[in-house]
C-alpha cells in the first residue's frame, strides 16, 4: 500500500517536474528557478526583507509629500542595509545565494542599493526634487526586478510580448 502510493506520488510528480525544466528554461519567467532553489531558510529570510522593504516605501511617501525630509533619511538607510545580500550570512549561505541566484538579480540588488543611498542622501541635503526623483527609480527597481524574477509572484508582471500583427 505503501508502496502503491509512493509511486503514485512518482508518477504524478515526474510530469510536472520535467514540465517545469523544459518549458520554463525558454520562457520568459526562466529565472525564477533560482529563486525557487534557494534552501527554506534564505527564502524565508528573503521573503522578510521585501516585506520590510515595502513597509519603507510605503513610510516615506507621507513623509515626502509633507516635507519631513528628517525622517526620510533613517529609513532610506535602513532599507539600504537591511537587504539580505548585505546581511551578515554565514559564508555557506553566501555561496548558496552566489550560486543560485541568477546573475541578473544581484546587478539589480545593486542598483537598488545605489538608489537608497542616493535617497538617504537628497533627503539630508533636503532636496525635495531628487528625494522624488530617487524614490520613483526605487520603485522602477521594485518592479523590474519582480517582472524579470518573481512573476511566479506577481503574475500580473508577466511581459506582455504577444503580437498583433500591426
Ligand atoms: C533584486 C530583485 C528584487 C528587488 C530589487 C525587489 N524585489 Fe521584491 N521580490 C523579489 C523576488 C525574487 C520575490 C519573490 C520571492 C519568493 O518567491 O520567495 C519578491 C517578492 C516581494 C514581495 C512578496 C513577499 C512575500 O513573501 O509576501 C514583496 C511585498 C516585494 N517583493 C516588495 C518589493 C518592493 C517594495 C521592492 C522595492 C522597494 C522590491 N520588492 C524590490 C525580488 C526583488
Amino acid at each position: 500500500m505503501k508502496i502503491l502510493s509512493q509511486l503514485f506520488l512518482l508518477v504524478v510528480l515526474i510530469p510536472s517536474l520535467c514540465n517545469g525544466e523544459g518549458n520554463e528554461r525558454h520562457s520568459i519567467d526562466n529565472s525564477h528557478s533560482g529563486i525557487a532553489d534557494l534552501s527554506p531558510e534564505l527564502r524565508n529570510l528573503l521573503s522578510q526583507e521585501m516585506l520590510h522593504l515595502q513597509k519603507g516605501m510605503m513610510e516615506i511617501l507621507p513623509l515626502y509629500v509633507s516635507g519631513r525630509w528628517a525622517e526620510i533619511g533613517p529609513i532610506a538607510s535602513k532599507m539600504e542595509n537591511s537587504y539580505i545580500l548585505k546581511k551578515s550570512l554565514t559564508e555557506k549561505q553566501m555561496h548558496e545565494l552566489h550560486s543560485k541566484l541568477p546573475s541578473g538579480f544581484i546587478g539589480l540588488d545593486q542598483q537598488f542599493h545605489y538608489l537608497s543611498g542616493m535617497l538617504e542622501h537628497a533627503a539630508e541635503m533636503e532636496k525635495p526634487e531628487l528625494i522624488g526623483f530617487y524614490y520613483s527609480k526605487m520603485g522602477e527597481i521594485c518592479v523590474s526586478c519582480h517582472t524579470q524574477h518573481a512573476t511566479h509572484r506577481f503574475p500580473a508582471l508577466v511581459p506582455k510580448t504577444k503580437v498583433h500583427g500591426h
